[in-house]
Parts: structure tokens; C-alpha cells; sequence
């Protein structure tokens, strides 16, 4: 069995900014019968919960903190994942503010027989940093480098503003 030889990185807390590259998370997971329901589709729920996870790894690894969900927008279940699909979650970060950080994540369906692999969901979650007494916190700058990425960064601060509202 090959040895696995993790490196324990220093913490950086760049708060001057670091890109979404650096934190960007994948996750993938089985659908197993335990997680549909009796026609065999996948539970609103469990694809939640694995999208809170990935967001989560994604918004801790930018802060290097521990972050909390505080909210997440519209959610809609495009289509139906089934009992055997491979889910593929991506989660990247498309802007921090001060203590909070926006969180783009989508999850994809692939079946392995057909291979045919489609969009499932996709939503955007926010998380806030915290200290050691769970107070928030600031969090690094997001700094933008692709063009998508620039563009999810400005449609963040329209999301925020309508969200405070
Ligand atoms: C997260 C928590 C500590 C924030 O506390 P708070 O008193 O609301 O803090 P603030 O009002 O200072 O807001 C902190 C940030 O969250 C943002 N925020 C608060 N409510 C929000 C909402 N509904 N949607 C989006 N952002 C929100 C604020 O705009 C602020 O962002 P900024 O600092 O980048 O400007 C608190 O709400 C909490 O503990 N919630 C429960 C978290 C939880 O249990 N999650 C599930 C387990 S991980």
C-alpha cells in the first residue's frame, strides 16, 4: 500500500488576498440507497448537506479559520441524480467582504454506465469567518484572475446588497 505523506503547511492568513484557485474544493461522493428516496432519487437533503460540506472546506481554506454557514440563496433541484451516480460538488469562493465570505458551489450528476454527466444544482452559500470565541472575523480578500471570476466577484457585492436589504 503506498505511503501517504501529508505536509502540514504554516498558516498564512493572507488578509492582503489570495485567488479562489487557492481554496477551490471538489468533492465526490456515491448515491447509495440510503441517501433516495422509494423511485431512487437522490434526497434534496443529502445533496445539501455534501454542498454545505464543500462550501465549508472552501470558505475555511480561504480564512484558515473555522467559518459558519450563515445563509444560502434560492436553491433549485434541476434534475433528478439516481442510485449509483457519481456527484461531483465544486465549490470556489467569489468574494469576501469583511467577516463574510460568498461561496459559489455546483454539483454535477454522472452516470457510469451511459457516462452522461449533467448539472444537478448549484447555489450560493455564505459563510462567516470566526475567532476562537466564534466572534466574526476578517476574512483574506478574494482576489479575482480569470474573467469568470472577476464577473461572479461583482455580481457578489448586487447579492449582498439585496440580501442585507
Ligand atoms: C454567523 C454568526 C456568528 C454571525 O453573527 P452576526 O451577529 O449575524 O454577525 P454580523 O451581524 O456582524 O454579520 C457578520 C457577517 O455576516 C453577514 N450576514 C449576516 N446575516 C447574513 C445573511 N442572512 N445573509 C448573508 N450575510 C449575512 C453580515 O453582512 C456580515 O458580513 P460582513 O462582515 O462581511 O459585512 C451568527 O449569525 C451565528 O452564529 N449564526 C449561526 C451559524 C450556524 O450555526 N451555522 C450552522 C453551522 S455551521
Amino acid at each position: 500500500m503506498p505511503e501517504l505523506n501529508f505536509r502540514i503547511l504554516p498558516a498564512t492568513k493572507k488578509l492582503t488576498g489570495k485567488t479562489p484557485s487557492e481554496s477551490e474544493t471538489i468533492m465526490t461522493e456515491v448515491v447509495y440507497p440510503n441517501d433516495t428516496n422509494p423511485m431512487g432519487m437522490l434526497h434534496g437533503g443529502k445533496l445539501m448537506q455534501w454542498m454545505d460540506t464543500a462550501s465549508a472546506v472552501c470558505a475555511q481554506t480561504h480564512a484558515e479559520r473555522i467559518a459558519a454557514t450563515v445563509s444560502l440563496n434560492k436553491v433549485i433541484f434541476k434534475r433528478p441524480a439516481k442510485i449509483g451516480d457519481i456527484i461531483t460538488i465544486r465549490a470556489k469562493i467569489t468574494r469576501a467582504f469583511n467577516t463574510s465570505m460568498e461561496i459559489f458551489v455546483q454539483a454535477w450528476a454522472r452516470r457510469v454506465l451511459s457516462r452522461e454527466k449533467y448539472l444537478i444544482n448549484e447555489a450560493y452559500f455564505t459563510f462567516v469567518a470566526l475567532d476562537d470565541n466564534a466572534v466574526p472575523v476578517a476574512a483574506p480578500k478574494v482576489k479575482p484572475v480569470t474573467a469568470e471570476e472577476k464577473l461572479h466577484y461583482k455580481q457578489a457585492l448586487e447579492r449582498k446588497t439585496n440580501n442585507n436589504n
